[in-house]
């Protein structure tokens, strides 16, 4: 397939956005940026747009979609029974990096929501996604634009890497501004929980809603547990690298510092190309290996920006074995964490001694 490439980080075509819209009415696959991560583009409420995205990025088709829209208003159409908690988080949160999962209505094929008889709903906080929405009629479903499986695009480069060939546009607006994919919160029941954590925590959500919510057990204790997530798209294997990537916990920097040089040296004296990922603070602290800065802890934004793209740099450098700091700061960390354990397939080191 031909894709046609567009940058449209100046300067906003409007040729380009009716042309992509159009590509979407008849069925077609576009990606375009968001704020969070770049998303594969197709028509929310056309069951065959729903099953070429599950081919383009080759994701079993029992994982859900989250349908993009641009304007609160176009709710209604797919929802059902919305509650009030709803509307109070969409005034606050959108547009923005929040989804919602609502009852869904007839309209909303099957394909797009993986069988279940909920929808998640999201509307991005970027003008290009927003304009693209409304020239593709308003309903576009989009998961994150990778081969599933990889990290998650935070640059159009990253996209073309990954589906070039097999869609027919994409739209690259630069670089994102979170880098870690939108907070997913399930309304259906009568405590909401959070399913996916991202840039909106817990506690933002909580103070908008005067009232405690809860988090899926699975976020915090990990793949291990017997149960499993509310979304589906949870449970898979994720972000990974191609190299094998340890997180290498500690009581201080220091400890952790140590522990990662003495393994570097190791995995080194055996002939492998060894990867180390840190911040600003402890950059100057290690002698050998790859090291790349992922940001600073003191801005923790950027840790969450840079995180996926520092993942898919070390594919180029062909290094086997990565080392990684733990990045639990206090806003971002849980997001962050839940990626980097992902990556890491649970892989944790105690810098006091063996294998957590
Ligand atoms: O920031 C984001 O949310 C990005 C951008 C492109 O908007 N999208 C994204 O989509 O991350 P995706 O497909 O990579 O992740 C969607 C997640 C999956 O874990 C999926 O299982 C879950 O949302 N999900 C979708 N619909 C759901 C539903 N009805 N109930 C529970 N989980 C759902
Ligand atoms: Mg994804």
């Amino acid at each position: 397939m031909n894709t046609e490439y567009n940058i449209i980080i100046d300067e906003i075509d409007e040729a380009v956005l009716r042309r992509a819209g159009e590509i979407i009415r008849k069925g077609g696959l576009v990606a375009f940026p968001t704020e969070t991560v770049y998303g594969l583009g197709g028509d929310a409420l056309n069951p065959t747009a729903s099953k070429k995205i599950y081919e383009a990025k080759g994701r079993p088709s029992d994982n859900p979609l989250i349908v993009h829209i641009s304007e609160v208003s176009a709710l209604e159409k797919i929802a059902d029974q919305i509650p009030e908690s709803a509307q109070i988080l969409a005034d606050r949160f959108w547009p923005g990096p929040l989804t919602m999962i609502l009852k869904k209505k007839e309209i909303v094929p099957n394909e797009t929501t993986g069988g279940l008889n909920t929808v998640a709903v999201r509307m991005p906080n970027n003008k290009i996604a927003l304009d693209f929405i409304k020239a593709a009629g308003g309903y576009v479903a989009a998961p994150s634009a990778n081969t599933s499986g990889r990290p998650s695009p935070t640059k159009g480069e990253h996209v073309r890497e990954d589906l070039f060939g097999k869609i027919d546009m994409i739209l690259d607006g630069g670089p994102v501004g979170i880098g870690v994919e939108s907070t997913i919160v399930d309304l259906t029941s009568d405590k909401p929980m959070i399913l996916r954590p991202g840039y909106i925590t817990a506690s933002m959500i909580e103070d908008s809603l005067s009232r405690e919510i809860s988090i899926d057990p699975t976020i915090s204790k990990g793949d291990n547990a017997d149960i499993k997530p509310k979304a589906p798209g949870m449970k898979y294997k994720h972000y990974a690298p191609r190299a094998d990537l340890y997180i290498v916990k500690g009581q201080n920097d220091s400890q952790v510092i140590e522990e990662i040089s003495r393994l570097t040296k190791e995995h080194s004296l055996h002939g492998e190309k060894v990867g180390i990922i840190t911040t600003i603070e402890n950059l100057d602290r290690y002698q050998e290996g790859i090291v790349k800065c992922i940001g600073s802890r003191e801005e923790e934004e950027t840790i969450a920006r840079n995180l996926f793209a520092v993942l898919r740099e070390f594919d180029e450098d062909n290094v086997s074995v990565i080392f990684s700091e733990e990045f639990d700061t206090p806003k971002l960390g849980m997001a962050v964490m839940n990626r980097l354990l992902k990556a890491a397939a649970h892989k944790v080191i105690d810098a006091k001694g063996g294998r957590l």
